[in-house]
């Protein structure tokens, strides 16, 4: 028989058990939806009274949380009180690289989806279908299984149960609540039909049927893997072909054009930009990497690993070429970074491409004034491992920077970072960015200056009569 799930617990409310909690109780006002975190100050965020304080930034998600939080979604820490009273519990905590180890900067360390595992052993009650939503190794779903049913035998409650499904995300920051509440499909893949068809009935609330694909649980979890592997794969493709691009005199957004009307090859995910970032492509395809190891099949892994190289040395060249068109010399020169997130209308910046470029560019001595409309400047602190100078100093008064070699300072303000810069360097394609005022900009600027597009999403005659230099990616003609 199917069982109607009126109780689901979540652990993890990060990226993607937030907003993926969010919808599903959204959509379905009959189930209780409660999701539990072991990370207090995480929690606290989800519950403020203000919801520009929410942890994550996601256009549409302070709105549900407004409806949906304290009816039938809440946000709380009682992990074992929230697990023994779900008869559906999802798994969505983070499987970063594994640091140290067998399989070190390859397979995915799994010792948070294990820690969870444990605890739904312990403390579910009846029979509870647990729900894989993290993005998991192919036979994960066997490891909790294994757990679980090591638990039986000597638990209290002899009469508990489990089925294990997966049932991996694909939405994408910045539109998740798009994504989640419009998908191009939903995969579950399990062993059991009837906890299939309970899983199935959760998203029949909002999802039509002929986009929900029920498979095997292995393909499953390698079609998740596969997904960003290959969405990854398209992005340094573009990117090296930017690189030729910008060799050859051709440009890559009529490349990007032409190849993507081809409706084998399509036109989405055919920009060039500063690499791929996220919490996501390089670990899945290093994970990827690391099982085509495991089975013996090296020249599989030596393919996927190209990506991730590729992505890579995308991002250095990025850098050498500002330090090159700066007269080969950014030493002791100003330089304003516009975007530290890894892509627009998020406030991630987990493997951002900005991180490496910012590196670079502070190792070569440059003095930095960052800009993001969403990223803190502790955040972006964590990340570059520098502390930031106070910013109440105005920098924009100084005459030189070479006493602020290799540091850096947080701008709230685009125009005031721009003050006396030698080059302003776009990151992140922000649409406040495409707004920019050029005229105000070239006053402020050291001359000769520079702006370097490496998103492309700026129109050249708007900058060019304003006594600006203009590089954009892939773009072979480069002498603007
Ligand atoms: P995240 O780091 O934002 O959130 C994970 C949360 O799990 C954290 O808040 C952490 O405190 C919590 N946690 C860890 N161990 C716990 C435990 N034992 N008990 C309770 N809470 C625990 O990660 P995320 O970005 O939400 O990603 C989660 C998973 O989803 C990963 O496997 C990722 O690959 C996958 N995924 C992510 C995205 C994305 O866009 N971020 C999209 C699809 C899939
Ligand atoms: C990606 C996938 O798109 C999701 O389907 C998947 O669920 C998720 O990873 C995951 O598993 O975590 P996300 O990383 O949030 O989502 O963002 P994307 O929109 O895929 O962008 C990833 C990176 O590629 C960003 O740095 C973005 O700027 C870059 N990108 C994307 C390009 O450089 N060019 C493009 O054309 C598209």
């Amino acid at each position: 028989m199917v069982q109607e799930i009126k109780n689901i617990c979540c652990i993890g409310a990060g990226y993607v058990g937030g907003p993926t909690m969010s919808v599903i109780a959204d959509n379905c006002p009959h189930i209780k939806v409660n999701v539990v975190d072991n990370n207090f100050e995480r929690i606290k965020l989800w519950n403020s009274a203000n919801l520009d304080n929410l942890p994550i930034f996601e256009p549409g998600l302070d709105k549900i949380i407004k409806k949906r939080r304290g009816k039938n979604l809440t946000f709380s820490t009682k992990i074992r009180e929230k697990i023994s009273s779900a008869d559906m519990i999802f798994i969505s905590v983070n499987t970063p690289t594994k640091t140290k180890g067998f399989g070190a900067g390859e397979a995915s360390d799994l010792k948070w989806v294990e820690a969870c595992a444990r605890e739904v052993a312990r403390f579910a009650t009846d029979h509870t279908i647990v729900v894989e939503k993290s993005t998991l190794p192919v036979k994960t779903a066997e490891v909790i299984k294994n757990i679980l049913e090591a638990s039986q035998p000597n638990s209290v409650d002899k009469c508990k149960s489990f089925d294990v499904l997966s049932n991996p995300e694909f939405l994408a920051e910045g539109s998740a609540i798009k994504d989640l509440e419009n998908p191009d499909r939903v995969l579950i893949g399990g062993e059991s039909n009837e906890a299939i068809l309970a899983l199935n009935n959760v998203y029949r609330n909002w999802v039509e049927q002929d986009k929900i694909l029920h498979t095997n649980i292995w393909s499953s979890e390698l079609s998740k893997l596969t997904a960003n592997a290959f969405l990854a794969q398209r992005i340094s493709s573009i990117n090296s072909i930017s690189a030729l691009c910008e060799s050859t005199g051709a440009d890559v957004r009529e490349v990007s054009r032409a190849i993507g009307l081809d409706s084998r090859i399509g036109s989405k995910f055919l920009n060039s930009g500063p690499g791929f970032g996220g919490s996501c492509f390089k670990k899945d395809i290093l994970n990827l990497v690391y099982l085509s190891k495991f089975f013996g099949l090296s020249e599989v892994a030596n393919f996927w690993e190209g990506v991730v190289k590729l992505n890579n040395w995308h991002q250095h060249r990025l850098s050498k070429l500002i330090s090159q068109k700066l007269f080969g010399t950014i030493s002791g020169k100003k330089i304003c970074i516009l975007g530290f997130a890894f892509k627009a209308n998020t406030n991630d910046t987990r493997e951002s491409a900005a991180i490496n470029i910012c590196k670079d560019l502070l190792e070569e001595g440059a003095f930095l004034n960052i800009h993001d409309p969403k990223v803190s400047k502790e955040q972006i602190r964590n990340d570059l491992g520098i502390e930031s100078l106070d910013s109440a100093n105005n920098y924009s008064e100084k005459l030189d920077f070479f006493n602020f070699e290799g540091k850096w300072v947080f701008e709230d303000s685009i125009y005031n970072a721009a003050e006396k810069s030698d080059a302003l360097v776009i990151l992140t394609e922000w649409e406040q960015y495409k707004k920019i005022n050029w005229a105000n900009i070239s006053k402020k600027m050291r001359k000769p200056s520079w702006i370097f597009d490496v998103r492309s999403i700026l129109d050249p005659k708007d900058i060019i009569p304003h006594d600006l230099r203009l590089w954009r990616i892939g773009d072979g003609s480069n002498n603007h």
